[in-house]
C-alpha cells in the first residue's frame, strides 16, 4: 500500500527510530511492503520507515535507471533492518542530494566515501556489504533518517542549496 510520505518540518522525522526486536513477522513483512510501493510511487532511490512515520530501524533503497537521478550508478535493491555503518577510510565526497521529504530541493552533501554496512534483512538473517559512490551515499542517507537527521542539515556550503529546477534547468529532473 503506498502511504503518505511525511515531510521537513513534520517532528517525526527528527526522532531516533527504535531497533527492530523480532525478525520475520506479518507486521514487518507489511512495513517493507508498503515502504517499497511508497517508493516505486515516488520515483525514489530510497526510504526509511520513520517517512512513513513509523519509527523503527528499517531502510530500503536501490535504482536500476531512475528518472530523479539519471546520471547515477546502479544500486542493488536492499532491504536493511538496524543497520550499522563503518566509514573505510576519512576520505569524503561532496554530491547532490534530494529527499522524499524535502520535496523540490536538492543540496550538495558531503558524505563518506567509502564504507562497509551491514544489517538484518526482514527474516533475521545477516547482510554485510561494501560501498563506493552513490551506494555509498544511499545508505548514508536513508541511515541518517533513522537518527532523525535530514540531508539539509549536513549541507556545509548553502549556496549549493535550491530548487531543482532553478539549480538544473536543463536536466529535466521530476520537480520532487
Ligand atoms: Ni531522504
Amino acid at each position: 500500500m503506498i502511504r503518505e510520505i511525511l515531510r521537513m518540518g513534520d517532528p517525526r522525522l527528527l526522532e531516533k527510530a527504535r531497533p527492530v526486536e523480532t525478525f520475520g513477522t506479518p507486521e514487518l513483512r507489511q512495513l517493507a511492503a508498503d515502504m517499497l510501493d511508497t517508493m516505486r510511487a515516488a520515483d525514489g532511490a530510497g526510504l526509511a520507515a520513520p517517512q512513513i512515520g513509523v519509527g523503527l530501524r528499517v531502510v530500503i533503497f536501490g535504482l536500476e535507471s531512475n528518472p530523479r537521478y539519471p546520471q547515477a550508478e546502479p544500486v542493488p535493491f536492499t532491504i536493511l533492518v538496524n543497520p550499522a555503518l563503518t566509514p573505510l577510510s576519512d576520505e569524503l565526497e561532496e554530491g547532490w542530494e534530494g529527499c522524499l521529504s524535502v520535496p523540490g530541493l536538492r543540496g550538495l552533501v558531503p558524505r563518506f566515501a567509502r564504507l562497509a554496512y551491514r544489517g538484518f534483512d526482514l527474516d533475521g538473517a545477516p547482510v554485510e556489504r561494501e560501498a563506493a559512490g552513490f551506494h555509498a551515499r544511499v545508505v548514508q542517507h536513508e541511515c541518517d533518517h533513522l537518527d532523525g537527521i535530514l540531508y539539509p542539515m549536513r549541507i556545509r556550503d548553502f549556496t549549493r542549496f535550491g530548487y531543482t529546477d532553478v539549480l538544473f534547468p536543463d536536466a529535466d529532473l521530476p520537480a520532487d
